[in-house]
């Protein structure tokens, strides 16, 4: 029988400890004894358990510059202290200004509730220490990762199953990556492409081995370009400085009112490429175009099939990024909004969103059995070239056994448990629409399709002078549709300005959470208009719960507007 111990608070009367070697090894093995180790364990167990217990507020009230005085020693502590006074030092400053993420009123981000069994698995992560990068350290975990990623990759790709037999433990290729996060498996992925477009010949070495500046000047580039839509994550841009493309050669495609890439606009960019090309001796290279499967900002889903239809006709490499979505193809009914995600080059994928692991884990996943040999990289003292190592094949060095987590998740929870889970998460996002467009005081601003809303508040009277503007417009002669335009423009200003205040009030009240971003694809082209994000996959968020959230943003929100009408809507 283990018997809990009590964390003290932390005392600033401390008792000298031994530094000698003996107890510091004590530390090594277990504190002092197996039963210290269980007793810690079973602490730290019921200290979790308490922050998840505890009622109340989503942040806690302690402001940032307090928090700063908080962490501010400047000095390497010295002398050791008892790992029973650190613990009760981590309760009191940083557990209890953690934010709970999931708490069921918080629908902000993509990041929510975990399944409890995900700290247990964190804790056999750093029990076994496991470094993916090579056999060496990393035995039976290297094979559970492989097998993870064939998994995955079958999801995707649906190749056969003598395929997925041949190569799912085939060391000689990788069907893809376990990589830190989303915005590595989207660098793995341009990197890839980049090495591909650019490729080495009998009087040229490769990209690889020549740098940015000799290929270009090799292959008479006027320069290298990815293309994605507006709704591209920020971390396309990251990659594009990374790789040398620079961030000035990222193409933004406008998208549609639904928020998906205009197909119409992408056409006409890449004619123009090719018009460019064909007159000039130094040309436009596109590496990638870039599909999204479920954007960031409104959770929306390109037009996979007519992407990988144009990236044909040019010869482009097409990469799909699904770090948001792609989970959602473990249910079958859902498969088809994703429609040609099974025929692009590449996918980025994230365990730590939609497959409900904690913090991180991506994956990246290439159809072609041998793309990732155009980053194989081998070393004398590890991942040699005749090894199994996996650390052959990512950007990343050292890499933990993350897999563990989404590998158990999928056992426990199988195809079905997640389809119940996402189920779930479209009828919250159904109902919170519902709620949303019936309700007088909000209007919606996109058309949910992977669990996020984008929405503000507008008061009734003010909608119906929208309303008004339009109606005039539908036969305003020029002059007169410029001057409603500006009217437009000038309520919507206003409206911004009392959403980012209601943004503000929220985070004050701290009941609920939701984000807010600015979109220029509203029903309000030309203007960016702030809408807040909200964000519905918590299993334990409820219908009700999300009435509760936008009754208590109303009161909010009318408060707000009774200071600010007079101000803003004179108009
Ligand atoms: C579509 C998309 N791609 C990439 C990323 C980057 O993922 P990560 O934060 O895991 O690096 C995100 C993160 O939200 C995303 O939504």
């Amino acid at each position: 029988m283990v018997i809990p111990m009590r964390l003290a608070e932390p005392s600033h009367v401390q008792s000298k400890i031994p530094t000698d070697l003996e107890h510091l090894r004590k530390l090594f093995i277990m504190p002092d004894s197996p039963d210290r180790f269980m007793q810690f364990g079973y602490e730290l167990l019921d200290l979790i358990h308490s922050f998840f217990k505890e009622k109340g507020g989503i942040h806690s009230e302690i402001s940032l510059p307090q928090l700063a005085c908080l962490f501010n020693a400047i000095d390497i502590p010295k002398e050791p202290k008892l790992l029973k006074d650190i613990l009760a030092e981590v309760k009191q400053k940083v557990i209890k200004h953690s934010v709970k993420v999931g708490n069921p009123y918080y629908i902000g981000h993509m990041t929510s509730a975990i399944p409890y069994f995900m700290i247990l698995l964190e804790m056999i992560i750093a029990a076994l220490n496991q470094n993916q990068v090579k056999i060496e350290t990393a035995k039976a975990s290297t094979f559970v990762e492989r097998e993870f990623i064939s998994w995955i990759h079958r999801l995707i790709f649906c190749k056969s199953a003598s395929f997925y037999k041949r190569n799912i433990q085939n060391h000689r290729i990788a069907l893809g990556n376990v990589t830190l996060d989303g915005t590595l498996a989207n660098l793995t992925a341009m990197l890839v492409a980049r090495n591909k477009a650019f490729p080495a010949d009998e009087r040229f070495p490769g990209i690889r081995k020549a740098g940015v500046a000799e290929t270009f000047r090799y292959y008479a580039i006027h320069k290298a370009v990815f293309i994605v839509s507006q709704r591209g994550h920020y971390s396309i841009d990251k990659v594009a400085r990374i790789t040398g493309i620079g961030d000035n050669n990222v193409i933004k495609i406008p998208v549609d009112s639904n928020n998906k890439i205009d197909i119409n606009a992408l056409k006409k960019v890449l004619k123009e490429i090719s018009e460019y090309n064909s007159s000039h001796h130094d040309t436009i290279k596109v590496i990638s175009l870039i599909g999204i499967a479920g954007t960031t900002e409104t959770g929306n889903i390109d037009d996979l099939m007519a992407l990988r239809k144009i990236a044909d006709e040019y010869n482009i490499f097409f990469h799909v990024d699904a770090a948001w979505g792609g989970s959602v193809l473990l249910v079958n009914k859902y498969r088809d909004l994703f429609r040609g995600i099974e025929k692009a080059d590449s996918v980025t994928f994230d365990a730590h969103k939609l497959l409900y692991s904690p913090l991180s884990m991506g994956l990246i996943l290439f159809k072609n059995p041998y793309d990732l040999l155009n980053i194989m990289h081998t070393s004398d003292y590890i991942i040699r070239p005749d090894s199994v190592d996996q650390g052959r094949f990512t950007v990343e060095g050292s890499r933990p056994f993350s897999c563990l987590k989404p590998w158990v998740t999928l056992k426990i929870f199988g195809t079905t448990g997640f389809e119940v889970l996402f189920d779930h998460a479209f009828m919250l996002t159904s109902t919170l629409k519902d709620v949303i467009s019936k309700h007088e005081n909000f209007e919606l601003l996109n058309s949910p399709e992977l669990f996020i809303t984008n929405y503000r508040f507008v008061p009734e009277n003010i909608q119906n002078k929208i309303n008004r503007i339009y109606e005039q417009l539908s036969n305003a002669d020029q002059q007169k549709a410029t001057r409603l335009q500006k009217r437009l423009k000038k309520l919507n200003d206003g409206i911004n300005e009392m959403n980012i205040e209601l943004h503000r009030a929220i985070r004050q009240e701290d009941n609920s959470f939701v984000s807010r971003t600015m979109l220029e694809s509203t029903r309000y082209r030309g203007q960016k208009i702030v809408v807040l994000r909200a964000i519905t996959i918590n299993p334990l968020t409820t219908p009700a719960i999300l009435q509760e959230i936008i009754d208590e943003h109303n009161k909010l929100s009318l408060t707000i507007y009774h200071d600010f009408k007079n101000r803003l809507f004179h108009i």
